[in-house]
């Protein structure tokens, strides 16, 4: 194809602002999808991208369009993910386009990561089309809005789109204004191969599939290339594009958008955001910015049988290949035995990959609470990094800790604005900036501890603000801080899967809050529980659970033999998530305890 027929763009916008709807809408009125393959979200493929209704992995796909003056043309959409553990992925799929429509809620207006989505459309010199979607809703306001978008982001709005994903009005404009206002793309065909990687994963038949777009040169079926970072180099055993079902093909140009498989066995010889070459007249100069992206938040991962642990290990080792952001390592624990450490970019992405992994692979799992990573320097001088705090040395060999901090910025009507900046200084933020994007939306900025974010943050962020703040953050680097460790001990024993590093001034109420939610979630054994929260040798909190005496169903005695059954499987239920800690029982809810602390 002319590049000066393609156009490559993405849709950005702030979560449930209606990406999705406007691409289904799009695909729908390009006669792309046909009718009896129409489903909600064609994009989101996976089963879990759609009952979480996000996005997760970047997706593409290309589409021939008539244009109104008769011409052909070709439109690649490149989807992006929309969470900010992503963001690296987003800005690797902007990287790849012309062009970003940017899609903001007529009743909702600008949000947290609808600048933060601007940003890096910005960084990449992208053109940016607003579109304002849902003025079907009567509460829509497009006036005030446009207005807001203007204000917060310096774009201009006079020539706005105005549209509704849900019911299709408004979207052949947009197909009219992506040819109008998105620059062809630019490459030449003469220049050395040069594409850049935007997504890639793991498919258990073809091996690691590569999604890439062209910017100088070209590509042939069979061909040799290399991968810019590491020098390797493959055969491509297929060349294809997403139309939108794969559809291969012989070659591709400049400024195309396709998939390639090259027989690559390992997820991390095609890393997002690195340039793939050819192997015989190499580019000198790949893309920019191509980085490993570095985990950010640690736990524990432990199969609830030892028997499991080679099949888990077997599932990480598959799951890895379809996340080269997600990483492990064999670790053993006192008390959970052998396990693994896993690194993940945040905690939406623990949780996801938590729930492939039980989901997929039936691994039945015990995780620890999660943690950041901490900077420890010792006396004799050496700094090193540890993802577990159990790994923490004696503290008398510690001169100090540091610990990662993020800078994140909140957006909030103005009447919360109280709400929001007692929640960050609860969480010992320092606060760096406030200022009005319109008279009634204020954006405030904080340096807050990550750990202190890791947790429950956004979910109290949402609770005081009634759900009107949105918020963005990025790491901006390790600070020292008076940290210790908090120690449990059951039955006398310490519980190093339990541990947790906490800041000095909250050790002390954060130990007594767990070991009375630790009494709560133990269940009562045949005998005594202790349940002791430690700081160095110092206990700082002792509950104790009183042994149980009756059979559980006792009390149902000549009672109702449903019910009796009903009590055995539930407790049946509650057994297969145990794990036997000595002879305590306890439940994984325990270790997940430390979550959720006031
Ligand atoms: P993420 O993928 O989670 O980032 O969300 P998204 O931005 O893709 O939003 P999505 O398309 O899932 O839409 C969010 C909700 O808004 C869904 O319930 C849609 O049905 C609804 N929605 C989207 N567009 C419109 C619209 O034009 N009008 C109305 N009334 N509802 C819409």
């Amino acid at each position: 194809t002319d590049p000066k027929r393609i156009r490559n763009f993405s849709i950005i916008a702030h979560i449930d602002h209606g990406k999705s709807t406007l691409a289904d809408r799009i695909l729908e009125l390009t006669g792309l999808v046909a009718d009896r393959d129409k489903r909600d979200q064609y994009l989101d493929r996976m089963d879990l991208e759609r009952e979480r209704g996000i996005t997760i992995k970047a997706q593409t796909v290309r589409i021939p369009f008539t244009a109104a003056d008769g011409q052909e043309y070709i439109l690649n959409l490149i989807d992006t993910p929309g969470h900010v553990d992503f963001s690296y992925e987003v800005s690797r799929s902007l990287a790849a386009c012309e062009g970003a429509l940017l899609v903001v809620d007529a009743t909702q207006g600008v949000e947290a990561q609808t600048l933060a989505n601007v940003f890096l459309a910005l960084d990449n010199d992208l053109e940016i089309i607003p579109v304002l979607n849902k003025i079907d809703l009567p509460s829509a306001e497009p006036e005030r809005i446009l207005q807001e978008i203007e204000e917060a982001i310096g774009l201009d709005c006079s020539e706005a789109l105005m549209v509704s994903a849900k019911t299709g009005d408004g979207v052949p404009e947009v197909l009219e204004r992506i040819l109008r206002d998105v620059p062809p793309p630019a490459g030449a065909k003469e220049a050395p191969l040069k594409a850049l990687i935007f997504d890639s994963w793991y498919d258990p038949y073809q091996g690691v599939v590569v999604l890439f777009r062209i910017l100088d040169g070209f590509m042939n079926d069979g061909q040799r290339i290399q991968m810019f970072s590491s020098k390797k180099e493959f055969e491509i055993t297929q060349l294809g594009m997403f139309a939108p079902e794969p559809q291969r093909v012989n070659y591709l140009g400049p400024g195309e958008v396709g998939f390639l498989f090259a027989s690559i066995k390992d997820l991390t010889d095609a890393r997002v955001g690195d340039t793939i070459t050819a192997a015989s007249n190499p580019t000198a100069t790949p893309f920019p910015d191509f980085k490993k992206i570095q985990p950010m938040v640690f736990c524990g991962l432990y199969p609830s049988e030892p028997s499991q642990y080679e099949p888990l290990k077997k599932s990480l080792e598959r799951l890895q290949l379809n996340d080269a952001a997600f990483n492990f390592d064999p670790e053993t624990s006192q008390a959970l035995g052998f396990g693994f450490r896993c690194g993940f970019l945040g905690l939406l992405h623990m949780e996801i990959i938590q729930e492939r992994l039980e989901r997929e692979f039936q691994a039945q799992l015990i995780a620890t609470a999660p943690s950041v990573a901490y900077q420890v320097t010792t006396i004799d001088g050496a700094t090193f990094t540890i993802d577990n705090p159990s790994e923490l040395p004696a503290r008398e060999q510690i001169e100090e800790i540091a610990e990662p901090y993020v800078r994140m910025e909140i957006h909030v009507p103005n009447e919360y604005v109280g709400s929001v900046l007692t929640l960050c200084e609860e969480k010992r933020g320092i606060q760096k900036d406030m200022r009005y994007m319109t008279s009634s939306r204020v954006i405030i900025t904080y340096e807050l501890p990550f750990a202190e974010i890791v947790f429950d943050f956004f979910d109290r962020l949402k609770s005081v603000t009634r759900g009107f703040a949105s918020m963005d953050y990025e790491v901006i680097g390790f600070f020292p801080a008076d940290l210790v460790k908090l120690d449990i001990l059951i039955n006398g024993e310490p519980m190093d899967a339990m541990s947790t590093i906490a800041h000095r001034d909250k050790a002390y109420h954060r130990g007594r809050a767990l070991a009375l939610k630790l009494k709560r979630t133990i269940p009562r054994q045949l005998f005594e529980v202790i349940i002791q929260a430690a700081i160095g040798n110092k206990i700082v909190a002792k509950e104790r659970n009183a042994p149980l005496r009756k059979n559980v169903t006792a009390k149902c005695y000549g009672g109702d033999i449903t019910r009796k059954r009903k009590l055995l499987e539930k407790q049946k239920e509650g057994k297969r998530r145990m794990k036997q800690m000595g002879n305590v029982e306890i439940p994984q809810e325990a270790f997940m305890a430390a979550l959720s602390l006031d």
